[in-house]
């Protein structure tokens, strides 16, 4: 294969069309984005004949492994070729390259015809406010939400006001490596990320080992999934790590349901890791 390097980590892939620049640990991300989406559809298609898919981060549905020949799909083409399928997908990137491509990707898999797909082209903040005026009415459907953005790209007002009354299941990547280079820079868009400045004291101080035993990324999640409690929440894991080569971890992909059902169907497909092995608690 032939790729050539096309703005920022992108570059063309097999099929002609952008593609993602990724380092490997980003196929431990897409074998859970991958599962959970099968599983959510597999065990409620009989009871949610409404089934919707969000992804405000979509980028353009194809990963090429850097420095490798691999190419993985990316989360919206995972969620598009799960076995038993969502019936609508609100897909959407800042980027107008990405886009366009994942566009062409979706349409190449040929969806039953009467799923419906819709683009947004936008900040991930602002295309959730519009995706959330066209998302099936709240009371017949069933929705999970990817938010896969590079660092803290999107406002925890987002996910309130969007699962607000909703039955919307959450994968949250939660950028715990990018929080502790880059904490001191932007601190605004990094405190409407967290909801407010209540982690940043016992942040600060354990960045600081002024805490002995408080772990930076312990504190910041605590204080997150605290938040995702308090918008009604109440199953949430955290034990999904994705490392670097060098055993650092870079994020968590957090899970929050409101219903008990969800965290079950996490726990299963994540007990184990792409290589077979046990994953161990943070
Ligand atoms: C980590 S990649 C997402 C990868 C994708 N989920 C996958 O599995 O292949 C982040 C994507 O977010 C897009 N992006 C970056 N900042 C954004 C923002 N503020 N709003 C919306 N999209 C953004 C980038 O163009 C990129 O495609």
């Amino acid at each position: 294969m032939t790729s050539r390097s096309r703005g920022q980590g992108l570059v063309i892939a097999s099929d002609e069309l952008p593609a993602l620049e990724v380092a490997e640990h980003t196929k431990e991300k897409e074998f859970v984005i991958e599962r959970i989406a099968g599983i959510f559809n597999a065990g409620m298609r009989n009871l949610w004949n409404r089934r919707y898919y969000i992804d405000p981060f979509a980028g353009p549905g194809m990963c090429l492994i850097k420095g490798t020949a691999t190419e993985i799909d990316g989360s919206p083409i995972l969620a598009a070729k799960s076995r038993a399928k969502f019936t609508d997908y609100f897909l959407a990137d800042k980027s107008p390259d990405c886009l366009d491509a994942l566009e062409k990707r979706i349409t190449r898999l040929a969806l039953p015809e009467q799923t419906s797909v819709h683009y947004y082209q936008d900040d991930a903040d602002m295309a959730v406010s519009r995706i959330s005026k066209d998302l099936p009415p709240a009371r017949s459907s069933l929705g999970l939400a990817v938010f896969d953005p590079w660092g803290w790209d999107f406002s925890f007002a987002t996910i309130a006001n969007l699962s607000e009354r909703r039955r919307l299941d959450l994968v949250i990547n939660f950028p715990i490596g990018y929080i502790k280079r880059n904490w001191e820079k932007e601190l605004p868009k990094l405190d409407m990320f967290m909801n407010g400045t209540s982690y940043k004291e016992p942040f600060q101080a354990a960045m600081r080992r002024e805490t002995p035993g408080e772990m930076p990324a312990r504190v910041l999640l605590d204080s997150y999934t605290g938040e995702l409690r308090g918008i009604g929440y109440e199953y949430i894991r955290d034990h999904v790590l994705v490392d670097n080569s060098r055993h650092r971890t870079l994020y968590c992909l957090i899970f929050a349901s409101k219903h008990e059902r969800g965290a079950d169907f996490w726990d299963k497909v994540t007990q184990r890791k792409q290589s077979g092995q046990l994953r161990m608690l943070l």
